[in-house]
């Protein structure tokens, strides 16, 4: 699939998504939610990478949500449909199998937030702005940001977001634990990189299943999470990533994984 909104470049073990809608400030219309998820799958299957970097073209934004002129003009099962789309793709980041870093450069409403919110860890440059605007348009957020919200800043905060509209800057955001961290200007993505470069080096089999233990185990009851943690830590320990990262502490060496 040749992307029409989206610059991809696979470097040093890292895939970069950038959103290119620099006209709309890279809003998602339909065709970018496709091209999203049809490059996500195809990074499933590389080998070679380790890790995502998903930012936005230029300074101004990273995405200012969904695209409120498709929005516009869809009837309520298209609307429905569209949401129930979007929210398959969403799913797809939030359990990529590889870590996941948002990259945040500036508006990051809406849809931009959910994608964002989807990713696993999030940092943001000093103008950033996040916010779940929707209610300014008569609609809700409809791509998971109802749930995913109120669970990276609790209940009354995402509710505070989600009724108001209101926009937060970066240091906002930051305060109340919707980003990771802040990142001085022009130094963005370089940070994204050096966080994700030290996830690489560690077992790849390791990262995968903490992915799935925090992710699935969020959706189970706490037992049942618990249950799920100990199966996944016996499945690392048949693993010759466990057998070389134990030998290589022992013998005082850097481990060398190889994701086996
Ligand atoms: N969908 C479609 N187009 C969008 C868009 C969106 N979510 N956000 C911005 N655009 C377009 C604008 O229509 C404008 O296009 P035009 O030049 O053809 O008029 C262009 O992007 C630049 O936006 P503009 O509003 O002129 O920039 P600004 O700096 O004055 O304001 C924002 C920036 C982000 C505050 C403002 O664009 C905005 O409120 N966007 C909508 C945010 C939103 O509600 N998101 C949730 C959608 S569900």
């Amino acid at each position: 699939m040749a992307y029409e909104n989206l610059l991809f470049e696979e470097k040093n073990k890292i895939a970069y998504i950038t959103i290119n809608r620099p006209n709309v400030l890279n809003a998602l219309n339909w065709q970018t939610m496709q091209e999203i998820q049809d490059v996500f799958l195809k990074i499933l299957e590389s080998t070679e990478v380790g890790g995502v970097i998903v930012t936005g073209s230029g300074e101004k934004s990273f995405v200012a949500g969904a695209d409120i002129k498709e929005i516009a003009e869809r009837d309520p099962v298209e609307a429905k449909d569209f949401s129930l789309a979007s929210q398959k793709v969403l799913h797809l980041i939030e359990y990529f199998p590889k870590p996941v870093i948002a990259a945040v450069n500036g508006y990051c409403l809406g849809g931009g937030c959910e994608l964002a919110m989807a990713c696993h860890i999030r940092f943001a440059s000093g103008n950033a702005k996040f916010g779940q605007p929707e209610v300014n348009l008569g609609i809700i957020p409809g791509n998971g940001g109802t749930q995913r919200l109120p669970r990276l800043v609790g209940k009354g905060r995402a509710l505070e977001l989600i009724l108001t509209g209101n926009i937060i800057d970066a240091q906002e955001a930051y305060r109340i634990g919707l980003v990771n961290h802040l990142s001085d200007s022009g130094q963005l993505i370089a940070d994204a990189e050096n966080l994700l470069k030290s996830i690489i080096t560690k077992g790849p089999v390791a990262v995968k299943f903490a992915l799935e233990a925090v992710n699935h185990g969020m959706e189970l009851a706490v037992d049942e999470g618990i249950q799920l943690e100990a199966n996944l830590f016996g499945l690392c320990c048949s693993t010759e990533d466990m057998k070389e990262g134990t030998q290589a502490f022992i013998e005082k060496r850097k481990a060398e994984f190889h994701g086996k």
